[in-house]
This record gives C-alpha cells, sequence and structure tokens, in this order.
C-alpha cells in the first residue's frame, strides 16, 4: 500500500470516490452494527423521509497527515457532540458519539492511501451523515435511518488557496429566527443555493448573511462563521442562535486566547461596525481560516487594510498555529488531536 499517486498540490474541493466508507442503519429503535463498504452507491425507497422531507443532518471534518508521518483527525468528539444536536432538533436518533468517533477512525485507516502528504495544503475530508430512509407520505418523522461516513482527499475550499476573498452582503437569509440555522442540516444549504449562485454571478466568492430578524447583526457565510480581528489587536467574533457553532471557530477562539496571549470577544457584531476593523476572515473545516479582502453591501464597500494579496498580521499568526497544530507541528492543546496511525 502507498500514498496515491494525484497531483496533491493542486487538488479542488471536490467528491473523489474513495475505497471504503462506512454504514449503519437505524431500525425497529436502535442503530445497528455499522460496516465498511465497497460501495458508493445509494438505493432508497421513492418516498423515503430525506427525499420528501428534508430529513438529514451532516458533519465535516479532516483526517491529516503529520510531518513525522502519522495521521491525526481533530477534535472528531465535537463534531460528534454537534451531530448529536443535529439529530435532536431534526427529530432523528442521535448517533452514539463513541460510534461516531470509531467510525472516523475506521474509514481513515480503511483510506489511509488516500490522506494526502504533508505540506501539499490537501487534507483527507470526512462526510459524515444520516438521513430518514422509510417512505414517509404524512408530515412526520421517519422510523429508519441511516449513518453513513465517506472520505474525500481535497485542497482549498476556495481556487485561490488563501488568498482574501470577496464577500457581498446577501439580498437573502440563510436562516430564521428560531429556526435551524445553528444545527448542520442540509436543509440549510438548500436554502443558501440561490444566494450562492446569485453572488458568484456577481463576481463575489461568498455571501455574508446578516440577522434575520433585523439585518442589523453579522451571521455567518454559506459554509464558515466569521472573525475580525480590532485595530488594537482584539479576536472578535459574532454571536448568534441562528449560527453554526464552528469547530474551527472554537478553537481559534481558544488559541487566541490561550497560546496567542490575546483578547477575546464573543458577542453580537453590527454591520456597521465593520469598516472599524483591521482585518476580516472567515473560518471553518473546509475554508480553514480565509482572509476577507473587501465586502461589498448595496451601500458600500469596505476594504481591509491587508489589501487583496497577503492575509493581515494576526490573521496569519491564528492561521499559523491552527494549522501548525493539524499538522503536527505545534503541541496541541489536550485533547485536540486523535491519533489514527
Ligand atoms: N458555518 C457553516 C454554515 C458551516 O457549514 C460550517 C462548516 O462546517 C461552519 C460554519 C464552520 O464549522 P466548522 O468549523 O465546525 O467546520
Ligand atoms: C465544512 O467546512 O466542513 C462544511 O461542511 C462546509 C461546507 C461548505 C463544505
Amino acid at each position: 500500500m502507498a500514498i496515491k499517486d494525484l497531483d496533491w498540490e493542486h487538488l479542488d474541493f471536490d467528491y473523489r470516490v474513495t475505497d471504503k466508507r462506512y454504514v449503519a442503519d437505524f431500525k425497529n429503535g436502535g442503530w445497528g452494527e455499522g460496516v465498511l463498504t465497497d460501495d458508493p452507491m445509494v438505493q432508497i425507497n421513492e418516498c423515503a423521509g430525506i427525499l420528501q422531507y428534508c430529513q438529514e443532518v451532516f458533519e465535516g471534518l479532516k483526517a491529516y497527515r503529520t510531518k513525522d508521518g502519522r495521521i491525526v483527525t481533530f477534535r472528531s468528539d465535537l463534531n460528534a457532540e454537534r451531530m448529536i444536536d443535529s439529530a435532536k432538533r431534526m427529530e432523528m436518533p442521535p448517533f452514539p458519539k463513541e460510534r461516531f468517533i470509531e467510525a472516523v477512525e475506521e474509514v481513515v485507516k480503511a483510506n489511509e492511501d488516500w490522506v494526502p502528504p504533508y505540506g501539499t495544503g490537501a487534507t483527507l475530508y470526512l462526510r459524515p451523515y444520516m438521513y430518514a430512509t422509510n417512505p414517509v407520505i404524512g408530515v412526520k418523522p421517519a422510523t429508519e435511518y441511516q449513518f453513513r461516513l465517506f472520505a474525500t482527499p481535497v485542497g482549498p475550499y476556495f481556487k485561490n488557496g488563501i488568498k482574501p476573498i470577496t464577500i457581498c452582503v446577501s439580498d437573502y437569509d440563510r436562516a430564521a429566527p428560531r429556526g435551524t440555522g445553528f444545527i448542520k442540516a442540509g436543509l440549510n444549504y438548500a436554502m443558501s443555493l440561490h444566494a450562492n449562485v446569485t453572488a458568484h454571478s456577481r463576481g463575489f466568492d461568498e455571501n455574508m448573511f446578516l440577522d434575520p430578524a433585523t439585518r442589523t447583526y453579522v451571521e455567518e457565510t454559506g459554509g464558515a462563521n466569521f472573525i475580525f480581528i480590532t485595530k488594537d489587536g482584539t479576536l472578535v467574533t459574532p454571536k448568534s442562535d441562528s449560527i453554526l457553532p464552528s469547530v474551527t471557530r472554537r478553537s481559534v477562539m481558544y488559541v487566541a486566547e490561550h497560546m496567542l496571549g490575546m483578547k477575546v470577544e464573543h458577542r453580537p457584531v453590527r454591520f456597521d461596525e465593520l469598516k472599524d476593523f483591521a482585518e476580516a476572515g472567515i473560518c471553518g473545516t473546509a475554508a480553514v481560516i480565509c482572509p476577507l479582502g473587501k465586502i461589498v453591501s448595496d451601500k458600500e464597500t469596505i476594504c481591509f487594510p491587508a489589501g487583496m494579496e497577503k492575509m493581515g498580521p494576526v490573521t496569519e499568526k491564528l492561521y499559523k498555529t491552527l494549522t501548525g497544530i493539524q499538522d503536527g507541528e505545534i503541541e496541541a492543546p489536550e485533547g485536540w488531536i486523535h491519533y489514527i496511525k
């Protein structure tokens, strides 16, 4: 067995079929044993709950190859816990935390040759998800579900890697007040697609969604949380009940406070404050930390001082510390890194 021969430095963020995926079924009130399978295809009833009423939740995490040749995952326990929260909100049976962590381990081991080499900028993206499988025609939760977890090697989420991106303030909302914005359910992403295509067709890389109740506060993008740096070096991250509690954002806050000695504020952030920040970025498993160069709204364009070629200095420090921890170059806080090999 040997690492696959791919052009690792130039991988896009795309799906590529790998060798094995994990499958477990929920039936008669309990989760059955999980197995690894070669088959990437799913066959379900035409009336399955996922197809009719969109009962699905998912997660996203990565496996990394370290400098010394080991393979690790990053805070998979938090993804397991968040998937439990998502399932509960969607009236689905939670997949147990320990089994989630074991499934991650099994899939990474079984696809070891697909874990990109250290230093290429590529990683093995893991996508756990579960969905309603039995026929449902009246509006109600299903009684049978499937949990699956596949792996796919990916490069940077944005085609220019970690160069600053330009985003626009969306005319659309991603989540409703008291809705499902704080969980990772496919339906939130379906909601964001029209806004996403509209932003791309106008030449923007992403959307900034505002709070749906007042359109005064900053929420998140379709797939990442925001981070901001004040002129005196404080990290500010938006707090809202309708955004996803990003594992990356929580980790960056910890790194800033406990490893870099920065002041950290997690609070509602008004849109009209943005022009006063020194640096801005987005963070997430797929996006890692990506700097924002420009934010465009109907009324104004906000340009951050670092410009469109490079990250600001504080964002760069956060980026290097986070990726250094994930790559095994910087000692991780207790419990963050799980060795698979
Ligand atoms: N917000 C949304 C809507 C996302 O889809 C993601 C990606 O998972 C994030 C934020 C970032 O979360 P995490 O850092 O846990 O990947
Ligand atoms: C992730 O970062 O894992 C996500 O699920 C975001 C998605 C836009 C790819």
